[in-house]
């Protein structure tokens, strides 16, 4: 049995009905604010046209090369697609060392380069020419399909020197510098388009793609008519486009206040961005375990956990040396636990404080609140889906996702779908579908519309 006080330390994580109402409003508002010119600038749900306005087909066909910055770990792709919605993706991850995350901007892009000259050498594929499609997970102001200019950097990224450039440009650069391979960048993506384009060719009626991953951020298809920022010429050929909706930002404007904790405004006063990126600090992973570490650290303030325990102020300095020692994998792996066991609760537990056997009440308790953060986020990205579901004009539409948090997590999909009942209008039928390596295919399939459309 749960007691009441861990009932009530948790209720300020519990979305009601009409707070979930109030914040879909909100978010609503939000997107057509972003969409239209005059009130743009100040809108905080940004809506970028991307300028990729042919889904796929599923014929295509072709050798392309991804990249896939915007993670923990940075990938390149060789993605043959061979018709008949097939393909396949041979991979290589490489880590982004910390210190290139926050240094000079250029020194990532050499890096960057120099992973892919080592890809295209070990592929035997250095005199041949590749196109590339560069999946790069930040918010930017698309100006055409290969040009993004970086709005700012999320998710722990801070290199000097890129903001407000294009960052097309500086990775072309970065391969010309090197002068060993004949590859040209064709595309810029978000991860939410490549998640978006990798399910459509699967399933012709996806129209959303959300990641809820390290980051979080959905994209969808719209009409052209109501896409004020995209370029004339591209609203005459084409009846829609996909746009980046970057909801990360959403609540800048204090639209979320009214139901961010005390525990959200310290995850955020200690981040790297603060003020900044707020949806996305109650959503996606690399801010999940931080939360769960500080609402336990709370806790055992008020002896509501290891209530035996003569150690919890051992354990609490535990939690207060690094905010990453509660990491966002445990929030899946507790709820995944079975009871009256609890085999990796109880691992973690001993891992973390060296406490040999957690009791079943600990277990209980450390459970519930993960629960709580974690139904907490799927709840606000399904009233993020519900809204741009709601603004598609297809009658039956397929949302595609990805990211760790969702394919990890046991019960993020279900809390979802029990949010999404309630907000999608009656008359459409949705599903979701889990995306298959959308940064890699889905990249590989906005270069490859890139190509036919020049
Ligand atoms: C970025 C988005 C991205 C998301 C998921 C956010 O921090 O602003 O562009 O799609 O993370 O990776």
């Amino acid at each position: 049995m749960l007691d009441a006080e861990v009932r009530e330390l948790m209720q300020p994580f519990v979305l009601s009905d009409y707070q979930v109402q109030e914040v879909y409003s909100r978010f609503c508002l939000e997107v057509a604010r972003g969409l239209k010119r005059s009130t743009h600038p100040q809108a905080n749900v940004k809506c970028f046209p991307t300028y990729v306005q042919d889904l796929p087909t599923g014929d295509e066909m072709g050798k392309y090369l991804a990249l896939d910055l915007g993670g923990t770990n940075f990938r390149v792709l060789l993605v043959s697609l061979k018709g008949h919605h097939d393909a396949t993706v041979d991979s290589q991850i490489y880590a982004v060392p910390k210190d290139l995350m926050v240094g000079p901007g250029v020194d990532l892009f050499d890096h960057i380069a120099g992973c892919l000259a080592k890809f295209v050498e070990k592929h035997d594929m250095k005199t041949a020419y590749l196109p590339l499609g560069f999946t790069f997970s930040f918010p930017c102001v698309q100006l055409g399909l290969k040009e993004g200019i970086l709005v700012r950097w999320t998710k722990g990224f801070d290199c000097a020197g890129v903001e407000g450039e294009d960052v097309g440009r500086m990775l072309h650069e970065a391969i010309q510098r090197r002068g060993d391979a004949d590859i040209a960048v064709v595309a810029i993506l978000n991860d939410t388009t490549g998640t978006l384009m990798s399910c459509a060719h699967r399933n012709a009626d996806c129209r959303v793609g959300v990641i809820v991953g390290t980051g979080c951020n959905a994209c969808y298809v719209e009409d052209v008519e109501n896409v004020d920022l995209l370029r004339a010429d591209f609203k005459k050929t084409k009846r829609s486009v996909i746009v980046n909706a970057e909801w990360g930002a959403f609540g800048e404007g204090g639209q979320l206040d009214f139901v961010r904790t005390e525990y959200d405004r310290e995850v955020d006063e200690k981040s790297l961005n603060r003020s900044e990126q707020l949806f996305e600090k109650m959503t996606a992973g690399m801010y999940l375990g931080n939360l769960v570490r500080l609402v336990l650290l709370r806790a055992l303030e008020r002896k509501l956990i290891f209530k035996q325990s003569s150690r919890r102020p051992e354990f609490a300095s535990v939690l207060q040396r690094n905010e990453e020692v509660f990491e966002t994998r445990y929030i899946s792996e507790i709820e995944d636990d079975s009871f009256p066991e609890f085999a990796s609760t109880r691992k973690i537990v001993k891992n973390l404080f060296g406490l040999e056997k957690a009791s079943v009440e600990d277990c209980q308790t450390l459970r519930y609140i993960c629960e709580c953060v974690a139904k907490r986020a799927a709840t606000l990205v399904a009233i993020g889906v519900s809204g741009l579901v709601n603004r598609t004009s297809n009658r039956r539409v397929i949302v595609g996702m990805d990211g760790s948090v969702y394919r990890y997590h046991p019960k993020f999909d279900a809390y979802m779908r029990q949010t999404l009942q309630k907000l999608v209008k009656a008359d459409k039928e949705w599903d979701i579908m889990l995306s298959e390596d959308g940064s890699g295919r889905g990249a590989a399939l906005v270069a490859a519309v890139a190509s036919k459309t020049k």
